[in-house]
């Protein structure tokens, strides 16, 4: 059985004394939630004092992007093993913003990807089409091609340490989700892409998370679907009453 992973990616908000409060009021709205692996990403800034905030709850930190290079004359950029010492066990690479506005490919998603595995850190992998691709019939193309990209060179046991986050672009923040079918249909061809590169164990294990204008209304439909394993989630992951609503899909 796969345990489901809900994450918030805090994108650009948030001070640090805003995620700290957040954490603090998450905290004992999902204390007695089991069998949820839940993943806050704030900004760079806010990292060590969230998980300060967080020390002994059952909530896990990611960072949002690192840098490939455990350290040199890089300046600007945060390596892997920075975010181990900021109290990360997550990093979120190759999110389709960062794709988008800062130039991210598929070559650097998996430069990056491997130097955060072998910092120890779970990566959360992100791939999606955007709305012309859709639109063009191109949706399966576009996603076996960023996946094959961003694990190329990976070992089965790099795999077990990434998490795939399917992340249509016209889903994110538009508030139109994708429908269950529609988000289902790209994860089984996702694990079934993993397990003709990495073998059926493999594709068994591997948790594929759904991004896109996932809210309260819409988590239980979404992990209804046999191949969705949990949700990343923007908007809705901002407020903790939202918030611990997704994460407690189960019980609401
Ligand atoms: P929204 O939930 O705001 O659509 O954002 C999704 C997302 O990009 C999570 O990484």
């Amino acid at each position: 059985m796969r345990t489901p992973v809900i994450a918030g990616n805090w994108k650009l908000f948030k001070t640090i004394a805003e995620a700290t409060a957040m954490v603090n009021e998450l905290k004992p709205l999902v204390a007695g939630t089991v069998g949820v692996e839940i993943v806050v990403a704030p900004v760079f800034t806010a990292l060590s004092r969230v998980a300060e905030a967080m020390a002994g709850s059952n909530i896990r930190l990611a960072a949002q992007d690192c840098y490939w290079e455990e350290e040199g004359a890089f300046t600007g950029e945060v390596a892997p093993k920075l975010l181990v010492d900021a109290g990360c066990s997550h990093v979120i690479i190759g999110h389709s913003e960062r794709r988008q506005y800062f130039g991210e490919t598929d070559e650097t998603v998996n430069k990056k990807a491997k130097a955060a595995i072998a910092a120890g850190l779970s990566a959360i992998v992100c791939v999606g089409e955007t709305l012309d691709e859709r639109e063009s019939g191109k949706t399966f193309a576009v996603i076996e091609a960023q996946l094959k990209g961003s694990v190329a060179d990976f070992s089965a046991n790099m795999l077990a340490q990434a998490i795939i986050a399917y992340e249509p672009v016209w889903a994110i923040g538009t508030g139109k989700t994708a429908s269950e079918a529609q988000a289902q249909e790209v994860h089984a061809f996702i694990r079934s892409l993993v397990a003709k590169l990495f073998g059926q164990a493999s594709a068994e294990a591997i948790r594929i998370l759904y991004g896109g204008s996932v809210k309260p209304d819409n988590i239980k439909g979404l992990m209804s679907q046999p191949d969705i394993d949990g949700a990343l989630v923007g908007g809705a992951s901002l407020k903790a009453d939202s918030f611990a609503a997704i994460i407690n899909f189960q019980s609401n």
